[in-house]
């Protein structure tokens, strides 16, 4: 079997670390060798860029953050999703390139067409096999991470910028059928329910 590689997307809030908790475990039953990874980040320029990016005193222009973000994609792609599975291992990344349409494009208001030409040059037509979209009410996200941590650049964003990264992420999953859209505001077991059941279907497929 070829392996597969999966990403996880969905506003801030959304419940994406418990569900990648989930994903592991599920993998891990199957015994599927699998390497574990996020964006920004995944390497070590990235980590370092991805502090730079989510620091809440950080001032950058919008081309200036895209860019960067690409350029820890870059790496990324190169150095750690490109030669894992091309060892034949599975790579889940915890957001991917969508998150960059979502948050430069819907959220701050940068054209596609500008992050599809870098998406085409960083990538060379590399896509993922799945994309679970984990979606639900910016109102609900908001009072999930109201009660955590400290917020970084992206979550200290207002209400209707998380809408327009939402809205943003809903158009993009009905283009592509490599999207998954799941209903994020259910309950735990539900949802695992639905992501045990699209992986067996990921698992099955020739
Ligand atoms: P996130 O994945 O939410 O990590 P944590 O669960 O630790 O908070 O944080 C990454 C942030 O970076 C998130 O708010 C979205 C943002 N982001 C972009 O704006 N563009 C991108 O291309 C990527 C990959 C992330």
């Amino acid at each position: 079997m070829s392996p597969r590689f999966i990403s996880l997307e969905g506003i801030d809030g959304a419940g994406k670390s418990s569900h990648l908790a989930f994903i592991r475990q599920w993998l891990a039953t199957q015994q599927i060798d699998t390497v574990f990874t996020r964006e920004p980040g995944g390497t070590a320029l990235g980590e370092q860029l991805r502090a730079l990016l989510l620091a809440p005193e950080t001032e950058v222009a919008l081309e200036t953050e895209t860019l960067l973000m690409f350029a820890a994609r870059q790496e990324h792609v190169l150095r750690v999703i490109r030669p894992a599975l091309a060892a034949g291992r599975w790579v889940v990344s915890d957001r991917f390139t969508d998150a960059s349409f979502a948050y430069q494009g819907g959220g701050r208001g940068l054209g596609t067409e500008r992050i599809a030409q870098l998406e085409d040059w960083v990538q060379q037509g590399l896509q993922p096999d799945l994309t679970f979209l984990f979606d639900l009410p910016t109102a609900v996200a908001q009072d999930r991470m109201a009660a955590s941590r400290q917020l970084d650049r992206f979550e200290r964003e207002q209400q209707d910028f998380h809408q327009r990264v939402r809205q943003a992420y809903l158009t993009r999953a009905a283009q592509s059928p490599r999207f998954c859209v799941l209903d994020a505001s259910r309950s735990l077991p539900a949802i695992q329910a639905d992501l045990a059941a699209r992986l067996a279907l990921l698992l099955e497929r020739p």
